[in-house]
């Protein structure tokens, strides 16, 4: 027997056997696109810091959820830019508030092409930016942001969101929300519950693409970055209360409370790669210090590998044609 025994190089010795011996695949249905889209405005308008990324007018965003539904990706996540807030968000259960009358005109455009999903929280709708409403002394009030919350729900319900993304980390709102679903009759509304969402710097970004007013930041309901354990927590207990999927978020420094996660849960587990990821990588990119394709890929690979069933991603609709020009 001749040294090395062993010989795993075998398996990447050609792209014909790398390709079969491959663990982990990567498909457009896989992708959720988020999107915003800002009332009063009648062409895109560019986010600084997420270069091509863009503010939709609702025109705009009709014509981009279509390209997005042609290229099979699996969903697009809607976020309004209202042009009014309020201490309670009253933008967010308003019929004609921007997030829902999107809702409508892109169900009205792709039907169920793709699956239409809402972010349900109201930070883009209160003059505070808080996720939820406040109490005289300044603190989110937990319960009664739940009321506010099923409101809200029950409204993209109506306009039709087959999906709502529950992104405001009160303590019981996948139960909340479930709970007045189902007594208006809409049973087959699902709910992705982000379960583990972390506070910490990934989101800034995004602040600036939904026009954040907050001041401060969000340490008392996201959950701590050194925190693994209580992100199994969360999500045990929104599968608990009904949770059809649960997320994880950000995406790459989190791996390993995905990978837990995975494996403490019965139902799919979903990441959100967020608006920091996005600009690092795009920001890098543009100074050609790093491959952009190829980390893109990579990552989403990777994130994958980590146990995710799909992901949220700035870059669905790219990445879902790269996946298709491969096949
Ligand atoms: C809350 C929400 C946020 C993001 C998604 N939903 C903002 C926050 O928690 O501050 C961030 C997504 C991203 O950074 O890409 N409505």
């Amino acid at each position: 027997m001749s040294f090395p025994e062993h010989r795993p190089r075998r398996l990447r010795r050609t792209p014909a056997v790398r390709r079969l011996a491959r663990e982990t695949h990567l498909v457009p249905s896989q992708l959720v696109l988020p999107m915003f889209v800002r009332e009063g405005i009648t062409e895109p308008s560019p986010i600084g810091s997420m270069p091509g990324i863009v503010q939709h007018s609702m025109d705009s965003l009709r014509r981009a959820v279509a390209e997005a539904a042609e290229q099979r990706i699996g969903g697009v996540m809607l976020f309004g830019v209202p042009e009014v807030r309020d201490a309670v968000g009253s933008g967010a259960d308003d019929p004609n508030g921007i997030l829902n009358r999107a809702t409508e005109a892109v169900v009205a455009e792709v039907g169920d092409a793709v699956v239409v999903q809402t972010d349900l929280c109201l930070d883009e709708f209160t003059d505070h930016g808080h996720c939820g409403v406040l109490r005289d002394d300044g603190a989110v009030d937990n319960d009664a942001t739940l009321e506010r919350y099923t409101a809200m729900g029950l409204a993209q319900a109506r306009a039709g969101s087959a999906m709502l993304g529950l992104s405001g980390m009160m303590d019981g709102q996948v139960g909340a929300v479930r709970e007045a679903l189902d007594a208006e009759g809409f049973t087959d509304t699902l709910i992705l519950a982000y379960s583990a969402k972390y506070a910490g710097a990934f989101y800034g970004p995004f602040r600036e693409a939904v026009d954040s007013q907050l001041k401060g930041d969000r340490r008392s309901y996201q959950l701590d970055p050194g925190n693994g354990r209580e992100g199994v927590r969360e999500a045990l207990l929104d599968v608990e209360e009904g949770a059809d999927v649960v997320m994880v978020k950000p995406a790459l420094p989190y791996l390993d409370v995905l990978a837990d996660v995975k494996a403490s849960v019965d139902v799919p587990v979903w990441a959100y790669q967020v608006s920091g990821e996005y600009a690092m990588v795009e920001a890098a990119a543009a100074h050609g210090w790093i491959d952009r394709q190829g980390a893109i890929m990579e990552s989403l690979l990777g994130i994958r590998r980590a146990g995710a069933d799909a992901i949220l991603t700035y870059w669905a609709v790219e990445a879902a044609r790269w996946l298709r020009a491969e096949l």
